[in-house]
């Protein structure tokens, strides 16, 4: 992690509670849109991305109440959080009592925030700062979570088929996701709904439900 990903998210956030998830806190952002013309003057880049990692999104948020409610599923095994963002569902894992997280995110700003909040829950979280979508699931893997990742139709696509593939290989995969438009509903069964509430006022008010889904295994 470079000082200046990590300086950058300890001045434009602050350790809070995270609503619905007692025993979690995260370094999180007030003001989206500040944040993001911070993040764009910071980098250079006006196409610089939102900042997802300084928000807790809704599938992130059914995910860790999925965990919290059945530790069962992750306790004792090696679980990759896709698209990690704040590092929720990766912390949420350790704290169910998963052997290892490895968390995945193509945003060096969030890999920044991930390392950052696993430290402030006291947790152990191994960040990898990469696209990983084309390349084969990793071996030794047990647990795929996915929070959040329906919302951009490539991304979408992208992650339902890398998704399937590891499904394929016997690795069980959750996802987390507020009723997006690009998620596949035919590739997925539901095993939870929770109500949610993002801490980003940039998500319509009105998506306040949050469901966790298992990922139907596609035919080779
Ligand atoms: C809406 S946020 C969800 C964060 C977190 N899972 C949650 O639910 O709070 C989506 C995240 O996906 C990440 N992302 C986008 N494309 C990705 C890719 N190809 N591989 C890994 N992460 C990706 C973004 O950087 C962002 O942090």
């Amino acid at each position: 992690m470079s000082n200046s990903a990590r300086a950058f998210v300890l001045r434009h956030t602050r350790l809070q509670d995270v609503p619905g998830l007692a025993g979690i806190r995260l370094h999180l952002a007030d003001d989206v849109l500040a944040l993001w013309r911070a993040t764009q003057d910071e980098t250079g880049d006006p196409d610089a991305p939102l900042p997802y990692w300084a928000f807790a999104w809704g599938g992130g948020l059914a995910i860790a109440r999925y965990l919290h409610d059945q530790p069962e599923f992750v306790a004792g095994r090696t679980v990759l959080d896709l698209a990690s963002g704040s590092g929720l569902c990766a912390i949420a894992a350790m704290n169910a009592g998963a052997a290892a997280v490895m968390a995945v995110d193509i945003d060096p700003l969030a890999c920044a925030a991930i390392a950052i909040n696993a430290r402030a829950n006291g947790r152990r979280v191994d960040v990898v700062c990469d696209d990983i979508l084309d390349r084969e699931p990793p071996s030794g893997v047990d647990v795929i979570l996915a929070g959040d990742c329906w919302y951009e139709a490539l991304l979408a696509a992208r992650a339902t088929a890398w998704l399937q593939t590891a499904a394929q290989r016997g690795i069980d995969v959750r996802i987390g996701d507020p009723d997006r438009r690009y998620l596949p509903l035919e590739a997925v069964r539901r095993t939870a709904i929770y109500d949610v509430r993002s801490t980003t006022d940039l998500e319509d008010m009105n998506r306040n439900r949050a469901s966790v889904y298992e990922l139907r295994v596609a035919p080779t």
